[in-house]
Parts: structure tokens; sequence; C-alpha cells
């Protein structure tokens, strides 16, 4: 079953198109990558999907739901349970003057359903799934290294188990001996609490490592979609061909 579709979707700012007629599906359980270069309207579609963005042209449907049509506040509320975004830099999204601890409790104190019992013991468990030791609990964002602080994005975002989780560039801004540890952490997960991806990158050996199927996007489109091996041994589109050999930056 496809737990996203989307249908012709096109997007401007300020009359410049940033997005045209984009079109595929997420099928429950699967990894899906979104691979192009920087600027060519990864993020724009990210935010589209989330409805942090206003889709005026074509459809974006979430478990054959119409997203466009979600808009009473308990639907909004169940649709962010069940739909999440990591960032590329958990610096910058994260408040610097809260703990660890709280940032990942904060999700289910604003979700009301949970006794404060239930809820160390969710944020334990999540902690202990992502890797991320207790004794960082009273610690800041501030105070953790850059693969800690994106297992703590990681937790956040997985605490209300929700679905479907869009991961843009996120793991872009670490080394990449920490990338590793959080692609196999994520494909751990993924197993685990029975997620969906939607991962998002510039870089192609990144989606290749954790992708089932990828999309390949230049200026705006979408210009092949393959599975992961066939879209490596058979690129169909030239410019997938140039992205593969690591050429692209001449286009
Ligand atoms: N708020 C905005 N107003 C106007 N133009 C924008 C805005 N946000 C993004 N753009 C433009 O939309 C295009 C696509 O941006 P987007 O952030 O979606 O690209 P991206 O593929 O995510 O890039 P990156 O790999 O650098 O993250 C870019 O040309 C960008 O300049
Ligand atoms: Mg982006």
């Amino acid at each position: 079953m496809n737990i996203i579709e989307v249908k012709n979707v096109s997007f401007s700012y300020n009359e410049i198109m940033i997005l045209d007629n984009i079109n595929f599906n997420i099928k429950e359980g699967e990894t899906f990558g979104i691979v192009g270069n920087s600027g060519c309207g990864k993020s724009t579609l990210a935010l589209l999907l989330l409805k942090l963005l206003k889709l005026k042209e074509g459809t974006i449907l979430f478990e054959n739901n119409d997203i466009k049509l979600i808009k009473k506040k308990n639907d909004i509320k169940n649709f962010y349970r069940n739909v999440q975004i990591v960032f590329q830099d958990p610096y910058s999204s994260l408040d610097s003057k809260k703990t660890v601890g709280y940032l990942i409790e904060e999700p289910l104190v604003i979700h009301k359903n949970y006794s404060k019992n239930k809820r160390n013991k969710k944020v334990d468990n999540i902690m202990n799934l992502v890797g991320l030791d207790k004794k960082y609990k009273d610690n800041y964002p501030h105070q953790l290294s850059g693969g800690l602080r994106q297992r703590l994005a990681i937790a956040i975002a997985l605490v209300l188990n929700p679905k479907f989780v869009v991961l843009d560039e996120c793991v872009s801004a670490l080394d990449i001996s920490i990338q590793a540890g959080i692609l196999n952490l994520l494909n751990d997960l993924k197993l685990k609490l029975n997620l969906t991806f939607l991962f998002i990158s510039h870089d192609l050996n990144v989606v290749g490592y954790i992708c089932d199927r990828i999309g390949v996007m230049n200026k705006g489109k979408i210009i092949e979609i393959q599975e992961t091996e066939k879209l490596f041994e058979n690129p169909k589109d030239d410019f997938t061909k140039k992205f593969l050999n690591n050429d692209y930056y001449e286009l």
C-alpha cells in the first residue's frame, strides 16, 4: 500500500518555478530517496509534504487522505503525530534553553495523552533505541557532539510513534565516520518501529546506502525513479549518468 502519493505537484516562489509537476509514491515500509543538487527543490518538496508550506498545485495523499483537506485542529494534531521531519542541523532547530530530556518529552506533553510516569518511560525507551545515554538527559543540545545531537533530533521525531518520517539531509553535516552510524541506526529503527522514510540528500552514496528506491531530481523535476540497484547499474537519464560519475557540478 502507498503511504504517500504525490500527484502533479508544482510550486513557485514569486512566479519562479521551483517544483515542476512532481509525481511519485512511497510504499509502506519503504525508504524512498530523493537525490539532487543543491537548490533543485528537495527541501521545498519536504515542506509541502509536511504541510509547512501551502500546496497550491497538485495533490498529496497521506494514507489516501488529501493533506490539503486536513484542517480541523484534532486532524492536524493527528497528522503531526504520524508525520515527522528531521532536518540537517538540529542545532538551529532545537531550543537551546531546554534540556535533552525535556526536548524529547515535549511532544508527549503537547499531545497530553500521557501521564508523567508514562512520559518518563517513553523518553527512556526512545533514548535507549537511538543510542543516547540517559546521562545526557540534563544536558543542553549544544553540549552534545554533532552525532549525538542528530540522535536527539531522531528521538524527538520518533517519540510519538509516527508512521512516516522525512529525513532532510540528516547526515550531511556529519563526518563520514559518524554518518554510517546514523544510517545504520535509521535502518534498525525503521524495522523495529515499522517506519516509512523519505530520505533526502545531495549525496548519492548516502542515498544509495539506505534507500530501496531513488528519485533523481534536477532543477525542480524528478527525471528518473528506479530501484536503487537498478539506478546504479542502468541509469536511464543523462543527468543521472553524470551524477553517478560525479561530474554533475559541470551541469
Ligand atoms: N522562502 C523562499 N523564497 C524564495 N525562494 C526560495 C525560498 N526557499 C527556497 N527558495 C528557492 O527555491 C529553490 C529550491 O530550494 P530548496 O531549499 O528546496 O532546494 P534544496 O534542493 O533543498 O537545496 P539544498 O540541497 O541546498 O538543501 C532554490 O532556488 C531556493 O533559492
Ligand atoms: Mg534542502
